[in-house]
């Protein structure tokens, strides 16, 4: 156990040289439930080694808000891997670079785009508006037969990404669309299956077929985004930004002063735009997967969303962001959602960039940390029957939202996740389109879908079947 100046030292698992705790890291479970397994036996805040990492678990939300909130700067660094240095050409993108000057203007930047789209213009309420009319038509074309709605949503959230990353709008079945998919969910497997080359980096030295396969799905990336990304410099205007490309490539034009190591260079614009998809994509989706899998369980779920559905928007016209006031019990489903199932159960890992503490226990610099949001959602001290699917609980006596401080899907800080805005844009306009539109149920006979998840990169449910009906005034799919 490691000295500290409080209450005792962190109890810490038992470690072998050079494997560290590894043998006592059960690989039959997933990370967060591993977790909350040994925290039963080490407590809430526990340490391993990661081979040769000292790493620390932080399964309560009191400790949680001292590393993202309170003590935010000091835990903001991230560790090096070499799965996410090929990926990001060494951390020149946002979510795996460590903390730096730099970073933080390339953070600033990125954000100060987004919020160009969302706020400042209805732009990313209108690319995600299209991207719904465009899914509800597909899905209502398979009325009456049991389909898995994954495909479908999955093609519609990354079309609503390229739209606004780079302004193209595809058909569905477009070669370049398909191309794009294909390289993404290349890259969410392999990185998903990590391993022991993050732990042990001189392992990269021998033949590895992942590692082979990352390579060839970046390869893919980077020759469509650079493409991407010369069309739009020899086309950018003085006017507005037409999408992220744009955005980004003015944003860098206007801060050239600095020296060659202060500047946010193309490989940094390049990165930016294909975490959009590494990050935005497969979370986005999987979130809504999760929900409609929740309401196949949940009729009466459903039914309540759309009587609000029906009773504030009516079917005369499509849902757009001013209903959202409106709407509340449809913003508790998509809380309740991310609570019960949080896609990133275990956050990106934070690292001390300095001598710091946590819990009144000193943690020497360099220490990684672990963040269990999937304990945090789960913790019986705070959530009443935390296993059970409640939407109300996120409102209060009133029914009023009421959004408890121990929820945190996108964690907080000044590691928060960059794309929440356009993230909560998309699962309320989604879902409140779907909802509209479209009954699910679940196909005769069919038990419903398994609630148990896989964990790739993020945390999936396991394919399931749908059928769907068209809501009156909604034959068509779209007005
Ligand atoms: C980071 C959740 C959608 C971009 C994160 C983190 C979480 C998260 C938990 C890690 C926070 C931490 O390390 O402490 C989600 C969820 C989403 C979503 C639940 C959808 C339902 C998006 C979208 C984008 C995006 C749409 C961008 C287009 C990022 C980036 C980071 C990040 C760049 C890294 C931030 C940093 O390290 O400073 N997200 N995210 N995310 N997310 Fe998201």
């Amino acid at each position: 156990p490691l000295p500290n100046t409080a209450g005792g030292s962190i109890p810490c698992l038992p470690r072998l040289p050079l494997l560290g705790s590894l043998p006592w890291l059960s690989q039959h479970l997933p990370p967060h439930l591993l977790f909350c397994k040994l925290s039963h036996r080490y407590g809430s805040l526990f340490g391993f080694y990661l081979g040769p990492y000292y790493t620390l678990v932080v399964n309560n939300h009191h400790h949680a808000r001292e590393v993202l909130l309170q003590r935010g700067r000091d835990f903001a660094g991230r560790p090096r891997m070499v799965t996410t240095d090929l990926l990001t050409r060494g951390g020149k993108d946002i979510a795996f670079s460590d903390y730096s000057a730099l970073w933080k203007l390339h953070r600033r930047l990125v954000h100060n785009s987004f919020t160009l789209f969302g706020e400042g213009s209805s732009r990313l309420q209108d690319i995600a508006l299209s991207s719904v009319d465009g899914l509800c038509a597909e899905l209502l074309s398979s009325t009456g037969s049991a389909f898995d709605p994954a495909p479908a949503i999955t093609r519609a959230i990354t079309n609503a990404v390229c739209k606004l990353v780079f302004s193209a709008t595809y058909e569905p079945g477009d070669a370049e669309l398909q191309e794009v998919i294909h390289y993404n969910d290349g890259i969410v497997q392999t990185i998903a299956r990590g391993g022991l080359v993050d732990i042990y980096p001189w392992m990269k030295v021998f033949p590895n077929k992942s590692l082979t396969k990352l390579k060839d799905c970046i390869y893919i990336r980077d020759r469509l985004l650079t493409r991407k990304l010369e069309e739009h410099k020899a086309s950018l205007s003085d006017g507005d930004p037409r999408d992220l490309l744009d955005a980004l490539l003015k944003g860098q034009t206007a801060r050239s002063t600095g020296s060659q190591d202060e500047q946010i260079s193309d490989d940094h614009v390049l990165m930016t735009a294909a975490e959009a998809f590494g990050a935005g994509v497969e979370t986005t989706s999987t979130t809504l997967l999760w929900i409609l899998a929740y309401l196949l369980h949940h009729p009466e779920v459903q039914r309540r969303v759309q009587q609000e559905l029906d009773e504030q928007v009516g079917s005369e016209r499509a849902v757009n962001m001013s209903d959202r006031g409106r709407l509340p019990y449809l913003d508790c489903v998509i809380n309740e959602g991310m609570r019960i199932r949080p896609v990133s159960p275990v956050l990106i890992p934070h690292m001390a960039m300095t001598n710091s503490s946590i819990g009144g226990h000193s943690i020497p610099r360099g220490t990684r940390v672990l963040v269990n949001m999937w304990a945090i959602h789960h913790d019986p001290h705070h959530w009443d029957k935390p296993d059970l699917f409640t939407p109300e609980r996120f409102l209060d006596a009133n029914g009023q939202r009421d959004t408890p401080s121990c929820f945190l899907p996108f964690g907080a800080g000044p590691r928060v996740c960059v794309g929440e805005s356009l993230a909560r844009l998309e699962l309320f306009l989604f879902l409140s389109s779907l909802l509209q539109r479209i009954s699910f149920k679940l196909p005769d006979g069919a038990s419903p879908p398994n609630l148990q998840g896989r964990l790739g990169v993020v945390l999936q449910p396991l394919p399931y079947k749908v059928t769907v009906s068209p809501r009156l005034g909604w034959e068509g799919g779209a007005k």
